[in-house]
C-alpha cells in the first residue's frame, strides 16, 4: 500500500479561546472537584484578575492551594517540593496560571500526585503509565502552547541539557486562553516567547513525514501530518501578521489576540507533529549562553529553513502561500517564507547570529555534536541531521553567511 493520509491531534477535552474567557475558570475547576492546587507565576498572583478568579472558586466551594514557588526552567527539586505541597492537599485539579514554567509545572505536579515516583523515570517518551490528575492551563504569555502540547520541560543538575517529559497523558484536561491575561508580559517575553510560537508553527509545518504503524502506540511526536498540516500554516499567518505589532505597541489588544491564536494553533500542531532543528541546537546553545530559549530559537530558524530548503521545498512554498508571498514558482515562494520568517525575526529584536549573542568559534563543534545527540528532535528533522548538515547550520548562524553559500 503507498502512504496515503495519515494524522494525529493531540488536545484538551476544551479548549476555550477568547478576551474575557478567564471568566470561565471558576466553572472548569468546579466541575472537576471541589479541591484545586494552583500552581500560579508569583508576578500573576499578586494581580486583580488572578485575585478574582480565586475568589469566585471560593464562592463556588472551591478549596485553593497556591504553589508559587515557580522559577523558570524548573529545577527539579522545585518540582519534587511542589508535589509534596500538592500530595499533602489531595486536589481534584490542577490549575496551571502563568507562562509555560508554571503550565510545565502543573503538568508534572499531576504526574507525580499519580504516579510517585523520581522524576526522572519519566524523562524521555511515553514513560507515564498512565492518567495523571486533570490539569486546567491559563497561558499568561503567548509562546509555549504548553496549555495544549504533552511536554513539560525542566532542568536537572544531574543531565547537561534540559529535559522534557512527553506523554499524551500530560496534554491538560481544559486549556483557557484569554489574550487579556497576556497584557502585562514584560516586552523581552512577548518577544521571545512569540518568536518561539513561530518556530514550533514552522518546524510542524517541515518535519520528517514518517511512516507509521498504527495499529502499534505511536511515538509521542509523529512528524509532519494531515491533521497538524493546516494547524500549523494558520498559526505562522498569524504569528507573522501580529507579531510586529504585539511588540511594537504593547497596550493593542488585537495583535496580542493574534499572537495567542497563534501560539495556541502552533501548540496543537506541533503536539503531534513536534519540532526538530531549531530546537535541537536551542538546547546546547542555550545551556552555553543562558539566553531565552525562544530567542535561540527563533536565531536559528532562517539557517535551519536556509539547509533543508532543497528537500522540503514544496513544505517552504505552502508557508510561503499561507504567509501570502507573491510569487510564482515553488522555489520562489520558499524563499519568500524564509525572507519573510527573517524579517519578522529582526523586526522583534532578535539578535542575527550566534555570534552576537556570545557563541565562540571553537563552541561549534561541540554545540554541532550535543546538538545531534538531541535525538528526538534531530530525528524529525526532513532532511537526516548527520553532524555535517547540523555543522553547516551552526556556523552560518555562527557568522551570518547564508547555509547555501558553501
Ligand atoms: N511544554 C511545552 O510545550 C513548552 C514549549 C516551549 C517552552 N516551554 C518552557 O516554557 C518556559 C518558558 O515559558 P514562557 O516563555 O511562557 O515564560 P515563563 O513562564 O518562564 O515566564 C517568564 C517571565 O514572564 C513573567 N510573566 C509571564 N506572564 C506574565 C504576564 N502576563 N504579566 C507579567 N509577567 C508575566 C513571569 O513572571 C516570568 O518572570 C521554559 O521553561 C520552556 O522550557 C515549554
Ligand atoms: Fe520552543
Amino acid at each position: 500500500m503507498n502512504p496515503s493520509a495519515f494524522g494525529v491531534i493531540r488536545a484538551p477535552r476544551s479548549i476555550v479561546f477568547g478576551s474575557g474567557s478567564a471568566s470561565a475558570i471558576p466553572e472548569h475547576v468546579a466541575s472537576i472537584g471541589g479541591r484545586a492546587a494552583i500552581c500560579v507565576d508569583p508576578v500573576l498572583a499578586r494581580t486583580a484578575g488572578f485575585r478574582r478568579t480565586q475568589e469566585a472558586m471560593a464562592a463556588r466551594g472551591v478549596a485553593t492551594e497556591l504553589i508559587t514557588d515557580i522559577q523558570p526552567e524548573l529545577p527539579v527539586d522545585l518540582i519534587h517540593e511542589a508535589a509534596d505541597r500538592g500530595r499533602r492537599f489531595r486536589p481534584d485539579v490542577v490549575l496551571g496560571y502563568g507562562g509555560g514554567s508554571s503550565l510545565d509545572l502543573a503538568k508534572l505536579v499531576a504526574l507525580l500526585l499519580t504516579h510517585d515516583q523520581p522524576l526522572h523515570e519519566f524523562y524521555g517518551e511515553n514513560h507515564v503509565p498512565g492518567p495523571v490528575v486533570p490539569i486546567i492551563a491559563v497561558p499568561t504569555t503567548a509562546g509555549t502552547g504548553s496549555e495544549v502540547t504533552p511536554v513539560a520541560v525542566l532542568t536537572d543538575p544531574a543531565k547537561q541539557l534540559k529535559v522534557g517529559v512527553s506523554s499524551p497523558f500530560l496534554v491538560p484536561h481544559a486549556a483557557i486562553v484569554d489574550p487579556l491575561l497576556t497584557l502585562g508580559a514584560p516586552p523581552a517575553v512577548v518577544a521571545h516567547a512569540g518568536a518561539d510560537a513561530l518556530v514550533h508553527a514552522v518546524e510542524a509545518a517541515t518535519a520528517v513525514r514518517s511512516r507509521h504503524n498504527l495499529t502499534r502506540e505511536l511515538p509521542v511526536f509523529v512528524g509532519e501530518n494531515d491533521l497538524s498540516r493546516p494547524l500549523a500554516l494558520e498559526a505562522a499567518r498569524h504569528l507573522v501578521t501580529h507579531l510586529p505589532q504585539a511588540t511594537a505597541r504593547p497596550e493593542d489588544l488585537r495583535p496580542r489576540e493574534g499572537l495567542a491564536l497563534g501560539s495556541l494553533l502552533a501548540g496543537i500542531a506541533f503536539g503531534s507533529a513536534g519540532t526538530h532543528l531549531s530546537h535541537a541546537i536551542q538546547y546546547p546553545v542555550g545551556a552555553l549562553t543562558g539566553t531565552a530559549h525562544g530567542l535561540g530559537t527563533g536565531l536559528l530558524l532562517p539557517y535551519v529553513l536556509e539547509a533543508i530548503l532543497p528537500d522540503a521545498t514544496d513544505r517552504l512554498a505552502a508557508i510561503g502561500t499561507a504567509l501570502e508571498v507573491r510569487a510564482s514558482s515553488q522555489d520562489a515562494l520558499a524563499h519568500g517564507a524564509i525572507a519573510t520568517i527573517r524579517e519578522v525575526m529582526r523586526a522583534i529584536g532578535i539578535p542575527q547570529t550566534l555570534a552576537d549573542i556570545g557563541v565562540r568559534e571553537a563552541d561549534l563543534s561541540r554545540i554541532t555534536e550535543m546538538a545531534c545527540g538531541v535525538t528526538r528532535l534531530a530525528g524529525n528533522s526532513p532532511v537526516p541531521a548527520d553532524a555535517e548538515l547540523v555543522g553547516a547550520i551552526v556556523r552560518s548562524a555562527y557568522s551570518g553567511a547564508s547555509a547555501t553559500d558553501g
